[in-house]
C-alpha cells in the first residue's frame, strides 16, 4: 500500500489503517493485550520475540545463532530484526492495520520503521504500556507459558484451570528461558539503556504516542482502554 505522501495527508483519519506498536518494558503486558487485540480487531499480532523463539524451536541456523542472545537478554541484531519485519509486514494480511510487539525497540530499528512508514497510507501510533518496577517482576517471575499455543499465564493473576496445563490444549506449561532472575535484570537494563527513548524518536517522526498506566489493570481493561483510545483516534476497529 504505497502511494504518494500528498495523497496520504488529504486522507481522511478513518480511511487509513492503523499501525499500532505495543512498547513496553519486558512483562508490561505486550504479549497478553496483544493476543486480545488481535482477536478483537482481526490484525495480526506480530511479535518479534515470538518470532525469534519460533526460529529456535525449529532448531534453524538462524535460531541456533539467535538462543544464546535470547537466553542473555540482549538485543538480537537490528539489520537481521528488521529483515524479518519487512517481510511478514508486505503479507496481505497487514493491509487493514497490524500489531507490532516488541519492534521497534533500538533507534535504527525506530528509524526504519519510520522510513518504511513514508509513502504508505498507515497510521502509525505507539502504545506505551507503563507498569512500575515491582509489578514487572512480580509478573515476569510468575509468568508460565504453553509451548504449543503459546498462551501466557500467571500463577496467581491468571492462573490455569488446572494446575500446571494449558487450558487450551493440556500442554504441560514451561517458564520462558530468559525469564531467570538474572536475565530479567539484564533484559530491564536493555530496555532502559535502548529501548526507552525509542518512543520520543518515533514521535519526533510524527508517531502518535499514548501513554496507558496499567500496572493495576486487569489485561480485559487495558485491551478495552486500547481499543477505546484506538476508536477515538481512527473510528470504529472492532471487527464485530
Ligand atoms: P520479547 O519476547 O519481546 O520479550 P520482552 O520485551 O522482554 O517482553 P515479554 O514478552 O517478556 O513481556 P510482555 O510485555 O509481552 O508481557 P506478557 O504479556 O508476556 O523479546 C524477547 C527477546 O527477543 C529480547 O530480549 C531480545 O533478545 C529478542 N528480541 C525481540 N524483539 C527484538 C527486537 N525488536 N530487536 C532485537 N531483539 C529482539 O505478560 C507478562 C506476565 O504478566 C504474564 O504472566 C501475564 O499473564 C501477566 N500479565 C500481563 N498483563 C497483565 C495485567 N494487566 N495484569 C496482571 N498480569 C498481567
Ligand atoms: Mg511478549
Amino acid at each position: 500500500m504505497t502511494t504518494d505522501n500528498a495523497d496520504i495527508a488529504n486522507k481522511p483519519a478513518p480511511q487509513r489503517p492503523l499501525a499500532v506498536m505495543l512498547f513496553g518494558a519486558p512483562g508490561s503486558g505486550k504479549g497478553t493485550t496483544g493476543k486480545m487485540l488481535a482477536k478483537l480487531t482481526g490484525w495480526p499480532h506480530l511479535a518479534t520475540g515470538d518470532l525469534l523463539r519460533e526460529q529456535i524451536a525449529r532448531k534453524t541456523p538462524l535460531g541456533l545463532e539467535m538462543q544464546s542472545i535470547l537466553a542473555s537478554g540482549k538485543l538480537a541484531p537490528d539489520d537481521l530484526v528488521s529483515r524479518m519485519v519487512w517481510d511478514r509486514l508486505g503479507w496481505p494480511d497487514c493491509e487493514n492495520g497490524f500489531l507490532l510487539d516488541g519492534f521497534p525497540r533500538t533507534i535504527p530499528q525506530a528509524e526504519g520503521l519510520a522510513h518504511w512508514f513514508q509513502g504508505r497510507l498507515f497510521r502509525p501510533v505507539l502504545i506505551h504500556l507503563w507498569v512500575e518496577y515491582n509489578e514487572i517482576l512480580r509478573r515476569l517471575t510468575g509468568r508460565r507459558i504453553c509451548p504449543a499455543c503459546g498462551a501466557i499465564y500467571h500463577l496467581e493473576s491468571s492462573p490455569t484451570r488446572a494446575a500446571g496445563v494449558c487450558d487450551n490444549d493440556g500442554t504441560a506449561l514451561t517458564i520462558r528461558a530468559d525469564d531467570q532472575e538474572e536475565v530479567i535484570l539484564q533484559r530491564l537494563r536493555t530496555y532502559q539503556s535502548q529501548t526507552w527513548p525509542v518512543a520520543e524518536t518515533l514521535r519526533t517522526h510524527g508517531v502518535l504516542v499514548e501513554a496507558i498506566d496499567c500496572g493495576e489493570m486487569d489485561p480485559e481493561s487495558v485491551a478495552d482502554r486500547i481499543v477505546w483510545r484506538l476508536d477515538r483516534i481512527a473510528g470504529s476497529i472492532a471487527k464485530n
